[in-house]
């Protein structure tokens, strides 16, 4: 039997060596080629994470928190047919930070959270010891659902 060769790392060692390598060269080619996702597709995510529960995945008003909320979410693909036809873009960021809403007025009782607090929350985390503004993710994760809701608006 030959003696073990101290320059080779022992079985188990080269299986994992073996297995990141194999990822590396599968999630290489991939990485290299994939454009950066677009806002729509950034929204997208935020969306399927964080509204679809309540607002349904194709944003009708039909998820399935619904039974449980007192208001009715909204149908998110009617607001352009709700606003003469055009996109209440600074509208719907408003809404969605919700942290400019100060009276349960005409956009009611706020069974919607606030996004703007939400966001804000998790921003301080992820950007604690750093000098990096923290409303950039939050204003970015707004903006990003506001150009899905936008691209989701029934003619
Ligand atoms: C817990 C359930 C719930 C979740 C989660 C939720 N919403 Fe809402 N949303 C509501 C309800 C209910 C309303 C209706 C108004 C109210 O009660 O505040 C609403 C209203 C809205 C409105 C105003 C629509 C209009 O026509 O005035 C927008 C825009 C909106 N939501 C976007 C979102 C986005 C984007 C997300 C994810 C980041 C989200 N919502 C997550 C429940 C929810």
């Amino acid at each position: 039997m030959p003696a073990a060769r101290p320059d080779l790392p022992p079985g188990p060692a080269i299986r994992r060596v073996a297995a990141v390598l194999a990822l590396a060269l599968a999630a290489g080619p991939a990485l290299a080629q994939s454009p950066p996702p677009s806002p729509t597709e950034l929204g997208r995510l935020e969306y399927e994470a964080n509204c679809a529960s309540c607002h349904g995945i194709g944003a009708r008003g039909d998820g399935p928190m619904r039974p449980f909320l007192v208001r009715p979410p909204t149908d998110l693909t009617t607001l352009s047919r709700r606003h003469g036809g055009v996109f209440p873009r600074t509208l719907v960021a408003e809404l969605i930070d919700g942290r400019g809403i100060t009276e349960p007025g005409s956009h009611g009782t706020r069974d919607m959270p606030v996004w703007g607090r939400v966001y804000r929350e998790q921003s301080e985390q992820q950007l604690k010891g750093t000098p990096l503004p923290r409303e950039w993710s939050v204003r970015g994760r707004i903006l990003a659902l506001a150009d899905y809701l936008q691209s989701l608006q029934q003619p």
